[in-house]
């Protein structure tokens, strides 16, 4: 057990030091064994623990529920349309109730001060499920697959995130791939790069823990020899349809496509997202896209989604083995 992480919350990734992130991982690794030859220790007997959702989920709902199952507890699921959250009760006494009831809340919403405030005032454990700044739980998921598909230590491996990385995926792989000490490359237009004030806290991390990072606004240029290709959706929950017009016209270039992945000059580069994708046209918005800007493929072709290359689901899998490992050892 990590006294260190022993009834902490997990808001952002920055918080927390890098032999607290390997400590996860190497939790998880452990977890995903003994799953997979049955003889998981049950260490969340007893716990009640609340998954509060106020934007969408599959993987990162399923994750917390499987995690917790297996772990012999108990989770209680809140949206905000079956509860008073929000219309009736605000975030702060939401927060004081279901510390009375609960062990733990995981809680994915808009702005990051709303995990905080339930952080503040509910005096129990607190996990991000993801805010439109962090999503720290996916990431951990990432590093873990990184280090399955990669066959070498993180701090040796390269990555190249595409797309909008203002928001919360960008800004997550650029700290956590910084805090393993990775070869960690955005390539965005410049009106989506990173804050600056993130890149600059990130450089002063890189030099503590030997990683380099380096923004691009040339996609060729930045995914060279890289090991793993990333992207996510081009506009995230909570935008309004709206932005889709500017988004394309701005993230056109910086599709995952067969010509990017041949562009890496490698020929072992891993194709991962954190999904949901649009790769084809059996979503709605994939619909919506091709019908009001001929678009039949978003962020990834369907081919390299599709293709020997892609980790996607292995990504998803570990959502749940790296949740399960922040749960055991916050509140195990
Ligand atoms: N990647 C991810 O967070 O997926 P969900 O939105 O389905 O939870
Ligand atoms: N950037 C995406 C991530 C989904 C997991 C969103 O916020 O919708």
């Amino acid at each position: 057990m990590s006294f260190n992480l022993h009834n902490r919350s997990l808001l952002a990734l920055k918080e927390f030091e890098p032999r607290d992130i390997r400590y996860l991982l190497d939790l998880a690794a452990e977890l995903k064994r003994s799953k997979a030859v049955g003889n998981e220790h049950q260490r969340l007997k007893g716990k009640n623990i609340a998954l509060v959702f106020e934007k969408p989920s599959t993987r990162t709902r399923c994750a917390f529920e499987v995690a917790v199952h297996d772990q012999g507890g108990h989770v209680t699921y809140l949206d905000s349309t079956g509860s008073q959250i929000g219309h009736k009760e605000s975030l702060k006494d939401t927060a004081r109730v279901l510390g009375r009831m609960f062990d733990g809340i995981e809680y994915r919403g808009f702005h990051q001060s709303a995990v905080e405030e339930i952080a503040k005032f509910s005096h129990v454990p607190v996990w991000n499920g993801l805010t439109d700044e962090w999503h720290p739980t996916q990431i951990l998921a990432d590093l873990l697959t990184m280090q399955e598909f990669g066959e070498k230590p993180l701090h040796e491996l390269s990555f190249c995130y595409l797309g909008d990385a203002r928001f919360n995926m960008g800004c997550s792989l650029l700290v956590g791939g910084v805090q393993m000490g990775m070869d960690v490359r955005i390539a965005s237009p410049k009106t989506l790069q990173p804050p600056a004030e993130l890149v600059e806290q990130m450089r002063a991390l890189a030099l503590r823990t030997g990683a380099r990072i380096t923004i691009e606004s040339d996609p060729q240029r930045a995914v060279l020899g890289a090991d793993f290709l990333y992207t996510d959706v081009w506009v995230s929950m909570g935008e309004a349809d709206e932005v889709w017009r500017q988004r394309i016209e701005q993230l056109q270039g910086f599709q995952v496509n067969a010509a990017l992945m041949l562009a890496t000059g490698n020929p072992r580069t891993r194709f991962m997202h954190c999904l949901p994708a649009f790769h084809n046209l059996d979503t709605e918005v994939g619909r919506m896209v091709h019908e009001k800007f001929g678009l039949s493929e978003i962020e990834v072709t369907d081919e390299v989604f599709e293709s020997e290359a892609s980790v996607v689901f292995t990504q998803a899998e570990n959502r749940m083995h790296t949740i399960k490992a922040i749960l055991v050892a916050t509140l195990g």
